[in-house]
């Protein structure tokens, strides 16, 4: 280069090419990848750099203030290891992970819309008898739960796999805490019977904050956002010539419903834990629910 250089007439400019325009912008990117097989790939990365080149404009970022981006990034990047997504949960809190799933998963009005499974859930929940209990320890507000899995037009689906699993009454989920609650409290896996019904005994699940001890609870407390989740139950189900639903049902009546911090909440998603009598002469919550899913479609 050296040498290509001192052949230039004194003074002159040296050719401006896509690496060193003077005016640099996003475009320059995609031109550097126009005509190169890169695919998806590549499709991606020059939408981003354009997106990111506007952001920058509009920003007039500084030198410093992009550094501090960096170091941002580098933070979360350092406090996700195999237990802790810490990208997962940016992506969460920023809704990007709910707009991907809404994106790729619409459905027709009448069936349960579909949400994000969260890092909880586990594949290999036991399966458990219809009717009988998922609160392993019994410690908690108890809780009856009777459902109903329907196909679009109305028709109950016997046989269909009915997954759950919720945190106990202080918002913890068992594979938080494997110390202090049994393997597999508060999840498991039922059929549905002849009629599509099922009916499982728990506890009244508790909202819970979303971490704050790393970087993306951090940058949301700064920013003033809250990091709560309203109390849920989460579902997937699946039937034979249906779309495999994964949902989640949340208590009305909880404080923070209005503020999910992961955006996972939708009208249709919210349901009443109406005080009840129970049986044994108990006082407890009930919930009942229908989950519609849609039938398979083309393409
Ligand atoms: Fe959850």
């Amino acid at each position: 280069m050296q040498g290509e250089r001192s052949v230039l007439p004194v003074g002159a400019a040296p050719q401006a090419d896509s690496s060193t325009v003077k005016d640099h912008d996003g475009a320059a990117f995609s031109a550097r990848l126009a005509g190169l097989p890169t695919g998806r790939l590549g499709q991606g990365l020059a939408v981003l750099v354009d997106a990111l080149d506007g952001l920058v404009r509009e920003l007039q970022l500084t030198p410093a203030e992009f550094r501090q981006v960096l170091d941002y990034l580098t933070e979360v990047g350092h406090a996700a290891d195999a237990r802790r997504q810490e990208w997962v949960l940016l992506a969460d809190t920023l809704g990007l992970s709910m707009l991907v799933e809404d994106l790729n998963s619409p459905r027709p009005a009448g069936c349960t819309p579909n949400t994000v499974a969260g890092p909880f859930y586990r594949a290999d929940a036991p399966l458990r008898d219809n009717g009988g209990s998922i609160s392993l320890d019994g410690k908690g507000v108890p809780l009856q739960v009777r459902g109903r899995v329907l196909s679009l037009d109305g028709m109950a689906l016997p046989g269909a796999s009915v997954e759950v699993w919720q945190a106990d009454g202080q918002g913890k989920y068992e594979n938080q805490e494997p110390d202090l609650q049994p393997e597999n409290n508060l999840r498991g896996r039922l059929r549905t019977d002849g009629q599509g019904r099922f009916a499982f005994r728990s506890v009244m699940p508790g909202g819970y904050d979303l971490p704050s001890d790393g970087p993306v609870g951090r940058l949301m407390t700064r920013l003033g956002l809250c990091l709560a989740r309203p109390a849920h139950i989460h579902f997937r189900v699946s039937a034979e010539g249906h779309e495999r639903l994964t949902t989640h049902i949340f208590d009305r009546a909880d404080p923070a419903i209005g503020r999910d911090a992961i955006f996972g909440v939708k009208p249709e998603l919210l349901a009443d834990f109406r005080a009840a009598p129970l049986d044994g002469g108990v006082t407890g919550r009930a919930l009942d629910l229908d989950l519609v899913l849609c039938p398979l479609r083309q393409g």
